[in-house]
């Protein structure tokens, strides 16, 4: 199968039967096209679909006159969504080659009967026969439950800035380690490669697909987010130090961390052993082991100068990334994320030797995960105090205890970060 409508289909269809994540399918795709305008009208078109999913599923259930998206089957669901987010939101290519691509796609994967309905819908929405109003949260694509706390926790002009954000294209940023400390000058790196340099040395963001396939072969890159390659500047540098990362998997700071502080000693921990084995495998170096324990019931002994705690969070700041998270997320969830961090945050500052550093971070905007939960450990830990420091040249979104990357001036995710130091009582 190259053909990129099909393929978005197929992984529509995975997100809504099997609660597949759309990236890693979206990417396991690319190699089979060999042009890359099909790799990239494929990728938008499944974004797209699920940025927009639950506005999508309302004009699909105001136009089908007979059934509704639920009495269909997963293939004939994504058929539908698809097509539709084709026909409404990618105006450069003429309806009438839309209607036509989707109608002989769905002749070959389903049925004539099944084509003859998708010709009427994508007739009669081209026509506009129906009016369809959203509410807020269909217009976001958010599911219910998650808009309405969000809009209790959060002021409204930022939550209608995150989910505008949301329904952008994101960017793909990667951290290429050998220009960590400046060294290499390597050609692949050029702008004409489709490689942007910001804020960092070893910090690029992709400008298209045959960029990332380029960059992959050369390179072997680090994918990682804008926010994150910020946060991990912000942690603080101990000349030969110990540094605990608790929940470290994928290990992306703590092995830019080893890279760059070539004297520090740094140890990666997590709970899922598959992940800390790649971990390992990507990154080799000296001053980096990998243990694998539970961060709550952890066995560690010693204190560190250094302490990271970026655990499980809700990750709402990464829904022009995720979008899945806004279909997928809801309070119960929440609450039991809320549970498992404040749990982790009392067993990491134990670790903490005296004036060492603890930093806990998040990729969400959920201030109950955030300041309010180091609001309250400091209500009880008064030899912890906030010492975050920041960076020149880049402007965060200040509390009382802590900073957020602001993704939609950054063109990145959202991100919590802080430092607490441990002084003596
Ligand atoms: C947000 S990710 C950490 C990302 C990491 N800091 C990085 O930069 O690559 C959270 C990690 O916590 C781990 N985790 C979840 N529960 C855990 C537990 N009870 N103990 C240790 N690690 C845990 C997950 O496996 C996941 O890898």
């Amino acid at each position: 199968m190259n053909n990129p409508r099909e393929i978005a289909i197929e992984i529509v269809k995975r997100f809504i039967e099997d609660d597949a994540w759309v990236t890693p399918l979206i990417r396991s795709y690319y190699k089979t096209f060999r042009d890359h305008r099909d790799s990239e009208l494929m990728t938008e078109l499944v974004y797209g679909t699920v940025k927009n999913y639950i506005k999508l599923s309302k004009v699909a259930n105001t136009y089908l006159a007979r059934s509704n998206l639920n009495s269909l089957n997963a293939l004939q669901q994504a058929l539908i969504l698809v097509s539709i987010y084709e026909l409404l939101y990618l105006t450069k290519i003429p309806e009438y080659a839309t209607i036509h691509s989707y109608v002989e796609i769905s002749k070959k994967i389903t049925n004539t009967r099944f084509s003859k309905l998708i010709n009427a819908l994508l007739r009669n929405i081209q026509r506009r026969t129906k009016k369809v109003e959203f509410e807020p949260y269909e217009e976001f694509s958010i599911n219910k439950e998650l808009y309405i706390y969000l809009s209790r926790k959060l002021p409204t002009e930022f939550l209608n800035k995150l989910l505008n954000h949301s329904l952008e294209p994101h960017k793909v940023y990667v951290r290429c380690d050998n220009l960590i400390n400046g060294e290499v000058n390597d050609s692949i790196f050029a702008p004409s490669c489709g490689l942007e340099n910001v804020l960092f040395p070893e910090t690029f963001l992709l400008k298209t697909v045959a960029a990332l396939l380029r960059c992959k072969e050369c390179a072997n890159p680090v994918f990682q987010d804008l926010s994150t390659q910020i946060a991990q500047h912000l942690i603080p540098y101990v000349p030969r130090g110990t540094y605990l990362d608790l929940t470290s998997a994928p290990c992306l700071k703590s092995s830019y961390l080893s890279k760059r502080y070539p004297d520090i000693l740094i140890i990666s921990n997590d709970l899922n052993l598959k992940k800390l084995r790649r971990a390992k495998e990507n990154f080799v170096m000296q001053n980096h082991l990998f243990v694998c324990s539970d961060a709550v019931r952890t066995a560690f002994k010693k204190t560190f100068d250094v302490v990271i705690l970026d655990p499980p969070c809700s990750g709402l700041g990464t829904l022009r990334r995720k979008p899945e998270i806004k279909i997928r997320m809801n309070v119960e969830k929440i609450e039991s994320l809320k549970e498992l961090q404040r749990n982790m945050l009392n067993t990491a500052s134990r670790l903490v030797r005296q004036n060492g550093y603890l930093c806990y971070m998040t990729c969400t905007v959920n201030p109950e995960e955030n300041e309010e939960l180091i609001q309250n450990f400091l209500k009880h830990r008064k030899d912890f105090i906030i010492e975050t420091t920041k960076m020149n040249g880049i402007e965060f979104l200040e509390n009382a205890y802590g900073i957020y990357i602001d993704g939609s001036k950054y063109d990145c995710d959202f991100f919590f970060f802080t430092t607490l130091r441990r002084v003596e009582q």
